[in-house]
């Protein structure tokens, strides 16, 4: 029995950020599709299990979404993992990787998803970017990449979706508390022999100019602002929130 309560796809749901916008975006009553290749049956949302390094992955997901809830208003692609390496040692498989998973997704979750946003009426597309969509850093040649190639995406479907009363943005953070910065802060530690809290100042919040982590359930209130009706005109640009880092 489909309800009027609206519908939203939330992908790497298990974990980190995505999992704090399906915990917030379910506590004010929308219906929530937790994707993850590891989805937490105990986790927030609806769990279901997908690759979304592929089509059918991304195919299943949205197909998932519209059998369970009968629409589909949001879609909010935060599935991702980063990979450190000079280019001339750059893994061309993880390259790969990086880009279906970081690009390759949203595209095929706003394409399969399109008809459904546009029914909403008022569809949100909000892809979790980074500030590594509009700045670069070295070593994360294929995470940069696909990040700048992302607020390409939104800026298209912004365009493409303003006729059908969809919105598109990018979120683009600094550095998040989340199990991908926490597993970064111990190698450092490891590789800079320093103790984790210097690490965390003097390596990783180096570039922020305010020396905090981002908590995962700030950048989920500032999604559950954009699926309201306020959030409709941040359409076609990316949303900065990095703790000053491109201010310099
Ligand atoms: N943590 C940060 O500092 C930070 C900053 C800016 C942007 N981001 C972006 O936010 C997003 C979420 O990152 P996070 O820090 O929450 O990471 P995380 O590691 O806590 O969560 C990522 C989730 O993605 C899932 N995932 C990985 N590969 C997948 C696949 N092939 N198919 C389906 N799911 C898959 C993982 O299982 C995991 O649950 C990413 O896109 C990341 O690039 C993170």
């Amino acid at each position: 029995m489909f309800t009027n309560r609206r519908a939203a796809l939330v992908t790497g749901a298990a974990s980190g950020i995505g999992r704090a916008i399906a915990e917030r975006l379910e506590a004010d009553g929308i219906d929530v599709l937790a994707v993850d290749l590891r989805p937490d049956p105990d986790g927030p949302g609806v769990p279901c299990a997908a690759d979304l390094t592929t089509r059918e992955g991304n195919g299943d997901a949205v197909r998932e979404a519209l059998e369970r809830f009968g629409r589909l208003d949001a879609i909010i692609p935060s599935a991702g993992f980063q990979h450190v390496s000079p280019i001339g040692e750059f893994d061309e498989d993880r390259w790969d990787e990086l880009v279906a998973l970081l690009l390759t997704s949203p595209f095929l979750l706003a394409r399969y998803g399109w008809d459904a946003l546009a029914a909403s009426g008022a569809g949100r597309f909000v892809a979790i970017a980074s500030v590594h969509g509009v700045v670069a850093s070295p070593f994360k040649a294929g995470y940069v990449s696909a990040k700048h190639g992302v607020i390409g995406l939104v800026r298209t479907l912004a365009l493409e979706g303003a006729a059908h009363g969809i919105s598109a943005t990018a979120l683009c953070p600094g550095y998040v508390r989340t199990p991908l910065i926490e597993r970064q802060i111990s190698a450092q530690a490891r590789a800079h022999g320093l103790p984790e809290d210097r690490v965390l100042e003097e390596v990783i919040l180096e570039p922020h100019a305010v020396k905090r982590l981002i908590e995962p359930q700030q950048v989920a209130d500032v999604v559950a602002f954009l699926l309201g009706p306020s959030g409709a005109p941040f359409t076609g640009a990316p949303l900065v929130m990095d703790q000053g880092w491109t201010a310099r």
